[in-house]
C-alpha cells in the first residue's frame, strides 16, 4: 500500500489539470477526474489559504510504518532468531551467529545514520557533496555485506537498510513537515511553500529507492542472483537499473521519448544482469571427477541422505525451517529422481543447497551429483 500510494500520488501531482488563476491560492491548484471500480472520482488539489482545516483529514503514514515494522519483525524472526544457516557462509567468511547479526544490524543503523546526517547537516548547504557521500557510503556498506554475510542475507540487509532510510524519511521529515503544514493552515496562515522543500528532497530519494528495495525483498527466492560470486556487481546493477526504470517513468510527463527510454533501460538492465551472472558462473571451479565412470544410484542416495534429508524429509531432524522446506522431500528414490534437475541446479550449479553449506557437503559429493545428472536425467532410479 505504501508503494502503491506513493506511485499514485506522484502520478496525480503530474497529471492534475491546472485550475487556478495566478494569485488565487484558495482555489484548487489542479483537478482531475478518475474512473475506478464502480464510479467516478473528482480530485482537487489545494493549499487551503485562509480556509478552515477540513475534517476528517486522512493522512498517509501508517502504510509506511506498518511496512517497516512488519519487515523488521520478519528480519528478526527469520534471520536473527533462527539458526546461523542463513546469515553466514562459512565457506566465504567465518562469523559467529551473534557477530553476523551485529554486522547486519550495524549496517542498517549505520547506513541510515550516514544518510540522515548528510540530509540534515550537509545537504542544506552543499547538496552535491551530501549526495556523493551518502551514495558512496551506502555502496561501500552494501559491498562489505556481500563479502561477510551469505549472499541471501547480504541482499536482504541492503534492502532493509534502504527501506529503513525510506521509512525514516517518512517518520522524521515528511510527516513532521505535513504537521507544520496542517498547523499553519489551522492557524489561518495558509501553507508555507518553503516548509515542504526538505520533504520534497527526501521524497524524491524515496521515489528512486522504491524499485531497488522491492527487487531486493523478493530476490531471496531467486538464488541465481544472490549466489553468484559476482553478487556485489549484481546487487549494484539491480540498484542502478531499478532507479533507472523509475527515472524513465518520471520522465514520461516531460519527455516524449520516455517509452523508448524505458524500454532501453529495462533491456540494458536485463542484459547487464545476465552478463554479470554468466561471468560469475563461468568462474565457478570445475568439480572434476571422471565423467565416464557410471554413477551408482545407491551412492547418490547416500549423499542426499547425509547432506539433504536433515531438512528435506517428512520427519526432518533439523527443525530450523519447521516442515520440509519448499515441500521438498528426499525420503524415497522416486522423490530424488523427480527432483533431479532442481538438485543439480541447487547443489551443483548455484551451490545454494545445503543453505550456506550447513551440512558440510564436499566438492567430491557435488561432483558425484553432477556426474549422475550428466549421464542422462534418469527416468527411474538406477540401482
Ligand atoms: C539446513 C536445511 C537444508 C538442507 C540441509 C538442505 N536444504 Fe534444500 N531447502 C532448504 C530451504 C530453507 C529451502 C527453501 C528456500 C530456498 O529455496 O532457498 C530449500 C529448498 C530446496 C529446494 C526447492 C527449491 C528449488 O529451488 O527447487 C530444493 C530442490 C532443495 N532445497 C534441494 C536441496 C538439496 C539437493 C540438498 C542437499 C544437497 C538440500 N536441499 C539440503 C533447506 C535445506
Amino acid at each position: 500500500m505504501w508503494v502503491g500510494n506513493s506511485l499514485l500520488f506522484n502520478w496525480l501531482d503530474r497529471i492534475l489539470v491546472p485550475a487556478q488563476a495566478p494569485g488565487q491560492t484558495s482555489k484548487p491548484t489542479g483537478t482531475v477526474w478518475l474512473l475506478h471500480s464502480g464510479g467516478f472520482y473528482y480530485v482537487e488539489k489545494t493549499l487551503l489559504a485562509g480556509e478552515p482545516l477540513p475534517r476528517p483529514l486522512h493522512w498517509f503514514k501508517w502504510q509506511a510504518y506498518t511496512t517497516w515494522l512488519s519487515g523488521a519483525a520478519l528480519l528478526v524472526v527469520v534471520y536473527y532468531l533462527s539458526d546461523r544457516a542463513v546469515m553466514t557462509d562459512p565457506g566465504a567468511f567465518e562469523l559467529s551467529h551473534a557477530q553476523a547479526n551485529l554486522a547486519g544490524i550495524g549496517a542498517i543503523i549505520g547506513g541510515w545514520a550516514l544518510y540522515e546526517s548528510m540530509q540534515r547537516v550537509v545537504a542544506p548547504r552543499a547538496p552535491a557533496v551530501a549526495a556523493t557521500v551518502w551514495v558512496t557510503g551506502l555502496a561501500a556498506i552494501a559491498i562489505a555485506l556481500t563479502q561477510i554475510l551469505s549472499g541471501r542475507a547480504a541482499f536482504l540487509h541492503v534492502g532493509a537498510m534502504l527501506g529503513t532510510i525510506m521509512a525514516g524519511n517518512v517518520a522524521m521529515t515528511i510527516v513532521p513537515s505535513q504537521r507544520e503544514l496542517v498547523s499553519s493552515v489551522a492557524e489561518g496562515r495558509g501553507a508555507d511553500a518553503t516548509v515542504s522543500a526538505r520533504a520534497k528532497r527526501v521524497s524524491i530519494h524515496n521515489n528512486y529507492f522504491v524499485f531497488p528495495v522491492i527487487a531486493l525483498m523478493v530476490i531471496s527466492h531467486y538464488p541465481v542472483f544472490y549466489a553468484s560470486p559476482n553478487n556485489w556487481l549484481v546487487l549494484f546493477l539491480i540498484g542502478a537499473s531499478g532507479a533507472g526504470v523509475r527515472h524513465a517513468m518520471n520522465l514520461r510527463f516531460t519527455n516524449r521519448w520516455w517509452k523508448p527510454m524505458l524500454a532501453g533501460t529495462i533491456a540494458a538492465g536485463a542484459i547487464a544482469l545476465f552478463t554479470a551472472i554468466r561471468l560469475g558462473s563461468s568462474a565457478e571451479p570445475t568439480l572434476g571427477g571422471d565423467s565416464s565412470v557410471p554413477v551408482v544410484f545407491a551412492d547418490v542416495r547416500h549423499v542426499i541422505d547425509r547432506r539433504c534429508t536433515a531438512c528435506h524429509s517428512g520427519q526432518p531432524s533439523d527443525l530450523t525451517f519447521g516442515a520440509a522446506p519448499g515441500g521438498v522431500t528426499f525420503d524415497t528414490p522416486e522423490q530424488i529422481v523427480a527432483r533431479a534437475s532442481r538438485i543439480h541446479e541447487r547443489a551443483v550449479v548455484t551451490r545454494t543447497m545445503p543453505p550456506a553449506n550447513k551440512t558440510k557437503m564436499t566438492d567430491a559429493e557435488r561432483a558425484l551429483l553432477s556426474r549422475w545428472i550428466s549421464q542422462g536425467p534418469p527416468l527411474r532410479p538406477r540401482q
